[in-house]
């Protein structure tokens, strides 16, 4: 069994009682030692799909349908409280933007202190040790402990958030853009260390990214989003080199080498819709070089073309990229 399931879900917002239909059927699965890359423009849905595995939506964000399976149980139907107990504990997160995710005015080493004695217990001394683990197997000095988090580089931010994420042991991590916000270089850095707490730990990894760059030397599983659709999965190797969706290899496109230099997302004619009244049909079609008439009336299903290999298109495995160039 996987460790996250995730099955048909859909999560909303709502703007009075309008729908933005921010994620809309995605299902995947994450196994034990397994980092999933899920990639996708701006305002596709990644977040909103982190958020709703560990139930941390915004007010006027809700799961209309679908279930999260961690080990087997759903958190979907979990109570507020029980939820509480799972988070860290089980499933943790790597938001964007460290310097959110820490109370200014409260010291770092303190704040994860607190976390690990409300989910593990035992006493404060004990907690502060293992901190201090934590913090050498991250790579920050054990005597930063009594920082503040303004005391701390972008950087070096980042790598107590991952401490944080690790300090109960929990199955599950989920990264969203991790790296987004820091220069290449600690990029670079953070990205190792998280490669080799990965597999030291096990874990499941969910990584958030919109740079499939990153996906490439990160994942060994990619989800390609569009429009709160999930239009592609499979492993790494499958979805780079033998893209079924045209969305993804239009994406592909927009990074020539995972090494080479990254260009802007300007790469499709026109731009994603708006979530609140997306197109009928295949949420691309406007955008798609292939598209039929059938693409524009019905949403094409969620299916396994070739073993361990899904695609949301009318005519995955049936089309020929890179003929219209
Ligand atoms: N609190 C909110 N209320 C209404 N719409 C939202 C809210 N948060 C996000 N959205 C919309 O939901 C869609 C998906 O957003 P998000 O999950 O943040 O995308 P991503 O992480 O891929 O950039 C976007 O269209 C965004 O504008
Ligand atoms: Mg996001």
């Amino acid at each position: 069994m996987a460790i996250l399931e995730v099955e048909n879900l859909k999560t909303h917002y709502y703007i009075g009682d309008k729908p933005v239909y921010a994620v809309d059927d995605v299902s995947f699965t994450i196994d034990r030692n397994e980092t999933l890359g899920l990639a996708g423009e701006s305002g596709c849905g990644k977040t909103t799909t982190a958020y709703s595995i560990l139930r941390i939506l915004p007010a006027n964000g809700k799961i209309v349908e679908g279930s999260v399976k961690l080990d087997g149980e759903d958190l979907v139907t979990k109570s507020m409280e029980e939820m509480r107990k799972i988070r860290w504990k089980k499933a943790s997160i790597v938001f964007q933007y460290a310097m959110n995710a820490f109370n200014p005015v409260l010291r770092i080493g303190r704040q994860i202190v607190e976390v690990i004695q409300e989910k593990e217990g035992g006493s404060e001394q004990a907690a502060a040790l293992t901190v201090a683990g934590l913090f050498e197997e991250v790579g920050l000095e054990p005597s930063r402990i009594d920082d503040y988090p303004h005391e701390f580089s972008g950087g070096m931010l980042q790598r107590a958030i991952i401490a944080q994420a690790l300090s109960c042991d929990p199955r599950l991590i989920i990264a969203d853009e991790p790296v987004t916000a820091l220069d290449v270089i600690v990029q670079n850095k953070i990205l190792d260390l998280l490669r080799k707490l990965q597999a030291k730990y096990n874990l499941a990894v969910l990584f958030i990214t919109h740079d499939l760059s990153v996906v490439a030397e990160n994942c060994t599983q990619v989800g390609i989003m569009y429009a709160g659709n999930l239009m592609e999965l499979g492993s790494a190797t499958s979805v780079f080199k033998e893209s079924l969706h045209p969305y993804t290899y239009k994406l592909i496109g927009a990074f020539p080498s995972v090494t080479g230099p990254k260009r802007r997302l300007e790469f499709i004619p026109g731009t994603p819709p708006n979530l609140m009244k997306p197109p009928p049909g295949c949420t691309f079609h406007p955008r798609c070089p292939y598209a039929q008439d059938i693409c524009s009336k019905e949403l094409p299903k969620f299916e396994e073309i070739s073993n361990g290999h899904y695609a949301r298109c009318h005519f995955a495995g049936q089309l020929e990229f890179g003929g219209e160039e």
